[in-house]
């Protein structure tokens, strides 16, 4: 019985003109606090969520939340859950109030108690000042705040966000954050992001995407701990290197990034101390996870890295 996760068993999604977009993707994942997928423009990541929020069929497999299944339970499950699809915007002519009031009248709130929250909702966003304008005289990140502020109001225990800080300003995408984290505490998030800061920092479990396919999936020491290179050397471009274990890359910053062994690292390090060479040692970040694992750049533009891009 697989209670208190969800599951994917061979979930397979090809549209109808051929493009296969998941390809067999198995994974399990507690239904607890945030699980964030991180992958390339087309990966899946937007086909696996309407999927698993019971927008879209899949070709084939089968997914479980909490044991309840997407095709058989979803009526149930559309009850204890609420999605901000990728390109969800608030209907224009409504203002974020009404947005949120009728959206919890929908889900069987009381008039009054449906103001109230939607009210709190829109003070956690910061968009008290705007809460009676209509929806389509909002900047882009203040709807997108707006629909954050909706399903963060509900009683949903299931939230689906695709990509909820895409278009946000540093500081409302720092807002949201710490909303995510704190929504994280009592619910399941299952979030999207091209932020990796982002996946780092707010979601207990990544899972990394590439071209339909679940590459790997934990938390970040785990994540850290399948890399057979856990550390990250910068040096300035042009510096004499020893011949080392790892892979050299040539950093966007005009310095070169070394993966790399503890051993190696260390090695280097004192080699570095006694010439005199400026250098810096860090654990490897989610975004060397993931050019290591998928042996590209996860940045759409990149520019740089050998291999970068596709
Ligand atoms: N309705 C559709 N019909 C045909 N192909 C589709 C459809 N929707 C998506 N695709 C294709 O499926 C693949 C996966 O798309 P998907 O939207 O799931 O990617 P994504 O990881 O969410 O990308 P992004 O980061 O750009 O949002 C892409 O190649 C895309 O072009
Ligand atoms: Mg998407």
């Amino acid at each position: 019985m697989s209670v208190g996760e969800l599951r994917c068993i061979g979930l397979e999604k090809v549209y109808d003109n051929g493009k296969r977009a998941l390809s067999s993707v198995d994974l399990s994942v507690p239904t607890k606090g945030i699980f964030s997928i991180i992958g390339r423009n087309g990966a899946g990541k937007t086909t696996l969520v309407r999927i698993l929020a019971t927008l879209l069929e899949p070709s084939s497999g089968t997914a479980t939340i909490d044991g309840l299944d997407i095709m058989e339970d979803a009526d149930e499950l559309r009850r204890r859950m609420a999605v901000v699809p990728q390109e969800g915007r608030p209907l224009p002519w409504l203002t974020p109030l009404q947005t949120i009031s009728s959206y919890l009248m929908w889900r069987g709130e009381s008039y009054r108690v449906s103001r109230r929250k939607a009210e709190e909702a829109l003070a956690m966003v910061e968009l008290q000042d705007v809460s009676d304008r209509l929806n389509y005289k909002l900047s882009g990140g203040m709807k997108r705040k707006t629909l954050l502020a909706m399903v963060m109001a509900s009683d949903a225990e299931i939230i689906f966000l695709d990509e909820p800080t895409t278009g946000l300003d540093p500081i409302s995408r720092q807002v949201v954050w710490d909303l995510l984290t704190e929504m994280g505490r009592d619910r399941f998030l299952f979030l999207t992001t091209h932020y990796l800061e982002e996946a780092e920092s707010v979601a207990d479990r990544i899972g990394i995407f590439d071209e339909g396919s679940l590459l790997a999936m934990g938390n970040m020491d785990e994540l850290r701990a399948s890399m057979k290179y856990q550390y990250s050397v910068r040096v300035s471009f042009g510096t004499d290197l020893p011949e080392i274990e790892g892979r050299v890359l040539k950093g966007h910053d005009g310095r070169v990034q070394l993966l790399t062994t503890r051993e190696e690292a260390m090695r280097l390090s004192d080699q570095f101390i006694g010439r005199d060479i400026q250098f810096s040692v860090n654990p490897v970040t989610l975004d060397d996870i993931f050019y290591n694992i998928a042996g590209k750049d996860i940045r759409n533009d990149a520019g740089g890295d050998e291999g970068g891009g596709a």
